[in-house]
C-alpha cells in the first residue's frame, strides 16, 4: 500500500521570561520606535535556563499529550536547529533519550531558518518510503546564546522558542509539493559559531574567530524578497496549482517587512499571511511550527479541513524552500 504523510497534531512552547522592545533600550542604544517600524517585533522570550533540548524535550511531550501517542511509537524524532546544546551528540538524540523514544532514531537538521521546512520534506519522504509510520518534526533554538549582546543591529532582532509537528501515515496525501533551494556560494551573509582549527599541526597564529551571529541584513533583506516569491511560485506549480488557491501562507518571521514585500510581489491579499513576529521575534527554525500551532489554536487552520497552507521558511546557508500542505 502507498502512504503518504500527514501532520496529526501541532504545539509549541517559549521561555516563561518575555523581554520587550523597552527593557531591550535599557540595555543598548535602541528604541521601541526603531525596532517596531524597521522589524515589526514587540517582544521576544529569551531562555534563562533552559537550552535548546529543553525546549524540544517540552515540545516532544506536548506532542505525545496531545494524540495519546506513547513514546515508543515513535519511529524518529528530527530537530531543526542552529543552537544544538552541543556539536555532538545531537539535540534529538537528548530528546529522545528525554521522552524515552526506544524505538525512534534521531537526527539534527542544520538548515537555519529553513531548518523546519527542510526537516518537514525529510520526514515526509520517510515515510513516504513506506519504511516508518510516526515521527515528530521539531524546529526549536535558543538564539539569545549565539547572540553578541553588544551588536544592536542583531541583538534586537531574535526570540527562543520551539514548535513542532506529529507526523503519522495516512492513505491520503497531505503534503501536496516542496521545493528545497540552497546557494553555498552565498554562505558569508549569515554565520555563527565558527569551530576553528587549533590543533599543534595547523599554522600558528590560530585564526581568530567571532562565535556569536553575523549577518549582512540588507543582504538577507534583498535575498528575501527575491528569491521567495520564485520559490512559492515554483512549489504552486508542482501542485499545479496558483497563488490564488492557497488560503494561507505561513512564512519564516523574520521581518514583517519582507512578508509585506511578498505579499505585494505575488500580488496577494496581505491578511493572508500570518505574523506572530510581534509577540517572538525571529525564533529560526522555530518560527513556522509556532505560528503553525497558533493558526491551529486559534481555529484559523483547521487541521483534517483541506486548506492549503503554504510554509515557507529562508536564512543561513544559504537555504531556502517551502512546503505546500493540503492540511
Ligand atoms: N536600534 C536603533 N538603531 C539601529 C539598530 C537598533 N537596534 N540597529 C541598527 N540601527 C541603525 C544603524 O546603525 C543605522 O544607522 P546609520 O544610518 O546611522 O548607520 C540605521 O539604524 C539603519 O540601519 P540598517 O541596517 O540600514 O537598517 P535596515 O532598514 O536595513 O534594517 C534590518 C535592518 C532590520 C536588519 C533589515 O535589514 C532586515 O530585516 N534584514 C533581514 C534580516 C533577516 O531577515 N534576518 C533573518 C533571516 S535568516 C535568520 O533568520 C537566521
Amino acid at each position: 500500500m502507498i502512504q503518504f504523510s500527514k501532520i496529526s497534531a501541532t504545539v509549541h512552547y517559549t521561555p516563561e521570561k518575555k523581554v520587550t522592545n523597552d527593557d531591550l533600550s535599557q540595555i543598548m542604544d535602541t528604541s521601541d520606535e526603531w525596532i517596531r517600524t524597521r522589524t515589526g517585533i514587540a517582544n521576544r522570550h529569551i531562555a534563562t535556563s533552559e537550552n535548546t533540548s529543553d525546549l524540544c524535550t517540552k515540545v516532544a511531550q506536548l506532542l505525545l499529550e496531545k494524540s495519546n501517542t506513547p513514546a515508543d511509537k515513535l519511529d524518529f524524532i528530527l530537530v531543526a536547529s542552529m543552537t544544538p546544546d552541543y556539536a555532538m551528540p545531537s539535540t534529538a538524540s537528548l530528546v529522545q533519550g528525554n521522552i524515552g523514544a526506544s524505538n525512534a532514531f534521531a537526527l539534527d537538521v542544520s538548515a537555519a531558518c529553513s531548518g523546519f521546512i527542510y526537516a518537514l520534506t525529510l520526514a515526509d519522504k520517510l515515510i513516504c518510503s513506506n519504511a516508518y509510520r510516526k515521527g515528530l518534526v521539531i524546529g526549536g533554538e535558543v538564539i539569545s546564546k549565539i547572540l553578541n549582546w553588544n551588536d544592536r543591529s542583531t541583538a534586537v532582532l531574535f526570540g527562543d522558542g520551539a514548535g513542532g509537528v506529529l507526523l503519522t501515515a495516512d492513505k491520503k496525501p497531505y503534503i501536496l509539493a516542496e521545493e528545497l533551494q540552497t546557494d553555498g556560494t552565498r554562505w558569508s551573509a549569515l554565520t555563527a559559531g565558527e569551530l576553528p582549527l587549533h590543533s599543534p599541526y595547523s599554522p600558528s597564529p590560530f585564526k581568530e574567530v567571532n562565535p556569536y551571529l553575523q549577518m549582512a541584513g540588507r543582504e538577507i533583506f534583498d535575498f528575501a524578497i527575491r528569491d521567495i516569491p520564485k520559490n512559492i511560485i515554483a512549489t504552486l506549480k508542482k501542485a499545479k496549482l496558483d497563488v490564488a488557491d492557497v488560503d494561507y501562507y505561513l512564512l519564516h518571521q523574520a521581518n514583517v517587512r519582507i512578508i509585506d514585500k511578498i505579499a505585494k510581489k505575488l500580488g496577494t491579499p496581505r491578511l493572508k499571511f500570518l505574523t506572530n513576529i510581534e509577540k517572538y521575534g525571529n525564533t529560526s527554525a522555530a518560527s513556522i511550527p509556532i505560528l503553525l500551532d497558533e493558526a491551529v489554536a486559534k481555529g484559523t487552520l483547521i487541521l483534517g479541513s483541506g486548506q492549503k497552507v503554504m510554509l515557507t521558511g529562508f536564512g543561513g546557508g544559504l537555504t531556502w524552500g517551502s512546503v505546500l500542505l493540503s492540511i
